[in-house]
């Protein structure tokens, strides 16, 4: 640790509260107005803040944490005011949306998710969380776990698909690495049913029944919750009338009353005071006496709270009470990552942590099984490392500023592997050339100079897609095609009749139409990050085993929207047959998806037998084990994703067709078999009763295991309460 100013003044202001502060006796001395200033967070960047006047709020006791302010000297000097300047020298708390990496950036987080390699997303946030103190942020606005069923949604690509359990197990992973070091305090997002907005258009109103919250959207954040998670976002849709920043259902009566979280809320960007625009606030003040009430603790960056909230007392709108609760909230938190104590952090220490080997090496590993392969006809991957040449064709072959993503932390383009520099490396002796055929949008009828390299080259890799800024937050499309000219850019290329490997890079579930049909090689590689170029040459030339599995169904076409694997059978689910009327279907197109969740092939082959129960009927206190063995039948050693589900066919209410409620990832060497074992108790089994309340049905419930949400093998047992 370097011994600048700040980090003495911490030693001493360490050594001087010897005491730890007492919570209680610290907001007895607090005004009305430096509780307020408590729960106002505003903006800045490196330099400090956005706000003229935030400086002069931090001598006033006006501001409780910060977004975006970083660095770790930035953050010295405004803590350094916050701790000596102000009355009671509360320390700042600085937050940042710290997503998929901070300096290094890894695979965007749906592509992280189809990894299905639960500790490897531990991993990756904990070091993205190193990086991020290593600059003085010690809050990072991740994860999101907000369950997305619509590839509209630009914002799908930050979580972890569509799937509630599969969703809940990857909050619980990413959580904590996140707050791993305890220094640093992870926040789950956005509560809730943002991810449910109306035609995926970003911002809309989300309507469903109680049921669908608590079964669907409500469970990763039960699971960061139950992972101590130490902060929430409150969302900025509304859910049937309701904006979820001023909904004291989600907000107080679940969060506290039946989760019992004493962790902090802070609202979305501006979210409080945009109460007045969804229609339930006509004032600012009534939108900070909404939200407050409701259960939002920080306002970010709007100044509701600040302006208003002493006369709301006054008035009697808002109790003492309330605001006291929201304020201990804040400083409890900041007792618990030790920021009285230590308000400061260590200058000097990036070198030490950004882009460490070790960084770099779990990006590349994360890159590589973020992969998923689509199709592999005629076994055309992996590739030899043995090739002549390679021909890269495609407007995302060589961009690094698309391989990071929607959000990038403080990521630079300079850093990364494109998937060019990748292959170049990979194989320092064969003739690499790009051409990069059309721009990701625009109309471009003239292929030549990208059909003549595809002819010289004994490998074609078409990397296409969708530019990093057509996923993430206000980036929603109406249409999932590939954009531009790309489809006709791999027409062109495919005429030649030569192979070649579709390299998809994209954020969101496409509709792939004429490229899954005819395209003889596709490989789903998402935004891959720093390391994406390297990590997918591992994959395309033999290196790594593809093992990625989709977290999210690709739809045939958007017409199939809203398509999860999930869903219901309905009273007339369509036999099959062709000219079938009066049944749940479309006149043009199938049910079915063209690739379903939990999809991914391997370059080996996996034989998973038919599930065992431990025993015929499960009760209320003993689970139940289902095994199966899984073999690697092919000759190259790999990993497979077997995952059961269940369906309860009768029921108090309807059930999904099939729910996931195992997964476990094995690599096996070639021939090697491994028996997986799942345990399944009654917290399986349950869902929101005709009447509120979890329940469990006696009867039937059927298993299925496999190695996709297709999967065919199968098994029933009773349950009997
Ligand atoms: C708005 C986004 O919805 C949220 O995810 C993010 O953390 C905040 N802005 C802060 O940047």
């Amino acid at each position: 640790m370097k011994l600048t100013l700040p980090t003495l003044l911490g030693l001493l202001t360490a050594s001087a509260l010897a005491q730890p502060v007492d919570i209680e006796s610290l907001l007895q001395q607090m005004t009305t107005e430096e509780k307020l200033g408590q729960l106002m967070q505003i903006g800045g960047d490196h330099q400090g803040f956005s706000d003229k006047d935030g400086m002069e709020m931090v001598r006033a006791s006006q501001v409780g944490s910060t977004l975006g302010v970083r660095g770790a000297a930035t953050v010295n000097r405004i803590q350094k005011v916050a701790v000596t300047e102000t009355r009671l020298k509360i320390p700042i708390l600085f937050a940042f949306d710290v997503i998929h990496g901070y300096r290094t950036i890894f695979p965007v987080p749906l592509g992280e998710a189809a990894s299905f390699d639960l500790k490897g997303m531990e991993e990756t946030a904990a070091a993205a969380s190193r990086e991020a103190y290593a600059h003085g942020v010690k809050w990072t606005f991740a994860p999101m776990v907000d369950i997305a069923r619509d590839p509209r949604w630009g914002r799908v690509v930050e979580g972890a698909g569509e799937d509630p359990y599969y969703g809940s197990l990857v909050a619980r992973a990413r959580v904590k690495g996140f707050q791993r070091s305890g220094k640093v305090v992870a926040c789950a997002k956005h509560w809730v049913a943002y991810g449910a907005a109306e035609a995926g258009r970003d911002y809309n109103t989300a309507d469903m029944s109680e049921r669908t919250l608590r079964e669907v959207y409500f469970p990763p954040f039960k699971a960061a919750v139950d992972a101590k998670v130490g902060t929430f976002m409150s969302s900025f849709n509304e859910i049937g009338g309701v904006p979820a920043s001023a909904n004291r259902f989600t907000l107080t009566d679940v969060l506290r009353g039946e989760w019992k979280w004493d962790g902090v809320v802070v609202s979305d960007f501006t979210s409080v005071e945009e109460l007045i625009k969804h229609g339930i606030a006509g004032t600012p003040a009534e939108a900070c006496e909404a939200a407050l009430n409701a259960g939002v603790d920080i306002e970010m960056v709007s100044r509701t709270y600040l302006k208003n909230g002493a006369r709301l007392i006054k008035d009697g709108k808002l109790s003492q009470a309330t605001l006291d609760e929201s304020v201990r909230r804040v400083l409890r938190l900041k007792k618990r990552l030790g920021l009285f104590e230590d308000p400061y952090v260590p200058e000097g220490t990036q070198a030490a942590n950004f882009l460490i080997p070790e960084h770099r090496q779990l990006a590349r590993v994360s890159a590589a099984r973020s992969c998923v392969l689509l199709k592999n006809d005629k076994n055309l991957l992996p590739y030899s490392k043995n090739v002549k040449s390679v021909a890269i064709i495609g407007p995302l072959g060589d961009s690094q500023q698309d391989m990071m993503g929607s959000w990038n932390g403080d990521g630079q383009k300079k850093d990364v592997t494109t998937l060019l520099a990748g292959v170049r490396a990979r194989l320092p002796g064969a003739r690499v050339t790009f051409v990069k055929g059309c721009p990701v949008h625009g109309v471009v009828t003239d292929f030549k100079t990208a059909v003549a390299a595809a002819k010289a080259a004994d490998v074609v890799l078409l990397a296409v897609g969708e530019d990093a800024d057509m996923s993430g937050e206000a980036a929603s499309r109406t249409s999932i095609d590939l954009p531009g000219s790309q489809l006709a850019l791999i027409q062109a290329i495919h005429a030649t009749g030569k192979p070649y490997t579709v390299v998809l890079m994209n954020g969101r579930p496409l509709a792939l139409g004429w490229v899954a049909d005819k395209s003889p090689a596709i490989l789903e590689t998402w935004f891959a990050g720093t390391e994406a170029g390297n990590g997918i040459a591992d994959v395309l030339f033999g290196d790594v085993n593809p093992s990625g599995k989709l977290p999210i169904t690709f739809p045939r076409n958007l017409g199939q929207v809203p398509i999860y694997y999930n869903s219901k059978n309905t009273g007339r689910p369509w036999s099959g047959k062709k000219n079938e009327k009066y049944a749940s279907r479309y006149l043009d197109v199938l049910n079915s998806p063209q690739y379903v969740f939990g999809y991914g092939l391997s370059y080996t082959r996996f034989a998973i037998s038919a599930p065992r129960l431990s025993a015929a009927t499960m009760d209320a206190s003993s689970p139940l084990t289902v095994s199966v063995e899984v073999k690697n039948v092919g000759n190259r050693a790999g990993a497979e994703v077997v995952q059961l589900y269940i369906q309860d066919p009768v029921a108090g209410v309807t059930r999904p067709v099939r729910e996931l409620r195992g997964i476990e990832r094995v690599e096996l060497a070639p021939g090697e078999t491994r028996t997986v074992n799942f345990t399944l108790s009654r917290k399986d089994l349950l869902y929101w009763g005709p009447k509120g309340g979890w329940v469990a049905d006696p009867g039937e419930v059927l298993v299925y295991v496999g190695n996709s949400s297709a999967a065919t093998g199968k098994a029933s047992f009773r349950y009997v309460p």
